[in-house]
């Protein structure tokens, strides 16, 4: 049974936060607000805190639940299992928590503030887009997996194993929806995406339109992902973050089996060529 939490915001870490706040708020229609040295882009169904750090890393992943008492039972559950923190986010309530994951990502989870976000009312309308998944490299996947799974209770859709029998990349949900995080192996454990999931097809298009207006160039796609099966396409942040636009996601009965991929480029694009991260 999935848990329920969804993908609420993402730290992101950035050696000038500003300038990257800035593109969120242009291109993606996220106004800025500043705390300090931390900026806060907050649109109506995504958010991103920017803080100061070695830009394209992550500084933690939030999960919200819709209220309390299950915010409470599955930190319950958790604490059952691993060690958890108190853990504080400008966007959640008070009593949210963190675990660590086994490559040192953090990972929070907590009850979502409900007047938290301020809304760029014309962009919402136009152009909707859902903060939805993000996703990380690991060196060593076959660590990862287990604590998704076994601690945190997170649903694994599909995984993708090279010829050798090793896995390559792993799609987990925390709903219906077919991943809320993203593994892929690579050389360097560190962060690789972040992906709003926009409404249909045509507001696909009607996103690459509104990113070409600011010279932003597409760096991956338009494809359609095999795992997942939702159409995509990729710009890069000015810290190189990668930053997708996805829609049709696959929507997953709880009772689907797990899937497997062969590890080649096809299956990260049935459409064309892929960004292979090993
Ligand atoms: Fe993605």
């Amino acid at each position: 049974m999935e848990i329920g939490a969804r993908l609420h915001h993402l730290q992101l870490l950035s050696s000038d936060v500003d300038k990257c706040a800035a593109f969120y708020e242009t291109v993606y229609g996220m106004p800025v607000r500043a705390e300090g040295s931390i900026r806060i882009c907050t649109a109506r169904d995504r958010r991103l805190i920017i803080a100061p750090g070695p830009s394209n890393r992550l500084g933690f992943a939030a999960y919200g639940f819709s209220g309390d008492v299950v915010e409470e039972s599955y930190r319950r559950m958790v604490e059952a299992r691993i060690a958890v923190a108190s853990a504080s986010s400008l966007l959640f309530r008070s009593n949210a928590f963190m675990v660590t994951d086994p490559d040192g990502n953090k990972i929070v989870f907590g009850a979502a503030e409900t007047n938290a976000a301020s809304d760029d009312p014309q962009v919402h309308e136009q152009l909707p887009a859902r903060l939805q998944h993000f996703a990380v490299r690991s060196s060593d996947p076959s660590k990862l997996i287990p604590f998704y799974r076994d601690v945190l209770g997170f649903i694994i859709s599909d995984r993708v194993y090279d010829d050798a029998g090793q896995v390559r990349a792993c799609f987990l949900r925390t709903d219906s929806e077919h991943h809320a995080l993203a593994i892929f192996h690579a050389a360097d454990a560190r962060h690789d995406h972040l992906s709003f999931e926009t409404a249909d097809w045509w507001k696909l298009r009607d996103w690459a339109d509104r990113i070409s207006q600011f010279g932003v160039p597409i760096v991956w796609g338009i494809g359609r992902h095999g795992p997942g099966n939702d159409a995509f396409f990729m710009v890069r942040d000015p810290d190189g973050n990668l930053a997708e636009i996805s829609t049709e996601l696959e929507v997953c009965e709880s009772t689907r089996n797990e899937g497997t991929w062969r590890h080649e480029e096809r299956t990260l694009n049935l459409w064309g060529g892929a960004i292979m991260r090993s």
